[in-house]
């Protein structure tokens, strides 16, 4: 048999089998896949109404990690439903945006590691969002509790004695306080913290695998990415999620008014929030 067909024929029956694998990990995953939030879809029905009763009241809100892949899609979607009168970025370096949308837009250029001196940049804000994180591959794991942990934590702590009543967190899927793996740990610690804090209203946001073309090179998270977009190709699960989908929940979740003043939305609930009608 020539070369070439003995090739064609194992890449067809490898991709074949690839393909099937796919789908059964699609369908397994299915059947764990968190509880359909109905709620959430009917509070989400009148989404315009309840956009321009919040515009109304003229509040400020202030975005941290608006540089990083989520924060910058939050941004963009903060801007296009403009119902914050005040837009303040609070980072670690001065961004450049051009355009008039960008103009209403104040900058707040902190040193993290001496958060306390920069509380002035976290006062008269209404709403939070904190989108900051970073690897232990790249900080080390006392780098990655530094940032995930204590920035965020000291953050949130400034902002609400300077005002603050909302605060939205992204935080991950299967953050936990008590996991053995440092990851979920410190994501479970630093949601457990903010609660402390007593916000009026304190949201988490719990997404799986990040669904993103990042610039930066994390060969772990690619191959999770690959994996993931092909099975939510074949079925939507709560493994994963765009992060146009986290950033469009964040902002439609801010007008809505929840029964509880603390609440955790799982990855399904991002999904049927971030997927609401808010032309
Ligand atoms: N990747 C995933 O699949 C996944 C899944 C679930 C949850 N999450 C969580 O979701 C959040 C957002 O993720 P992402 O991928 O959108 O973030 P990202 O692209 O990595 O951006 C992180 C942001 O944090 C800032 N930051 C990082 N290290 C910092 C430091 N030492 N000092 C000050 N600022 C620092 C970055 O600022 P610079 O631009 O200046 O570096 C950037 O604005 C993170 O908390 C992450 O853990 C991620």
């Amino acid at each position: 048999m020539p070369l070439i067909k003995l090739v064609g024929g194992t890449l067809g029956k490898a991709t074949t089998f690839f393909a099937l694998f796919i789908v059964i990990v699609g369908v397994v995953l299915k059947c764990f896949d968190d509880p359909e939030p109905e709620h959430l879809g009917r509070m989400t029905s009148d989404m315009k109404t309840l956009e321009e009763n919040f515009r109304q009241n003229n509040k400020s809100c202030f975005v941290l990690g608006a540089s990083g892949e989520t924060g910058k899609v939050l941004l963009q979607e903060l801007q296009q439903r403009n119902i914050f009168s005040k837009i303040t970025l609070i980072g670690r370096r001065q961004l450049n945006f051009e355009g008039k949308a960008f103009e209403n837009l104040v900058q707040e250029v902190v040193d993290f590691e001496k958060l306390e001196d920069y509380a002035a940049a976290f006062q008269g804000h209404d709403v939070g969002y904190c989108c900051l994180g970073t690897t232990r591959a790249k900080a080390g794991t006392q780098g990655f509790i530094r940032v995930d942990h204590d920035y965020v934590l000291k953050s949130a702590e400034l902002a609400k004695a300077g005002g603050c009543t909302q605060f939205h967190l992204e935080s991950s899927r299967g953050a936990d306080k008590s996991s053995n793996f440092l990851y979920l740990k410190v994501k479970g610690q630093v949601e457990a913290d903010i609660q402390a804090l007593d916000f009026d209203r304190y949201s988490v946001y719990r997404p799986g695998v990040l669904l993103v073309d990042r610039q930066e090179s994390r060969p772990g998270e690619w191959l999770a990415r690959q994996f993931f977009s092909a099975v939510s190709a074949v079925v939507s699960t709560s493994m994963s999620i765009p992060i146009q989908t986290v950033a469009k929940a964040m902002v439609s979740n801010t007008v809505l008014q929840p029964q509880h003043k603390f609440e955790i939305l799982e990855n399904k609930a991002i999904s049927t929030l971030g997927k609401s009608d808010t032309k």
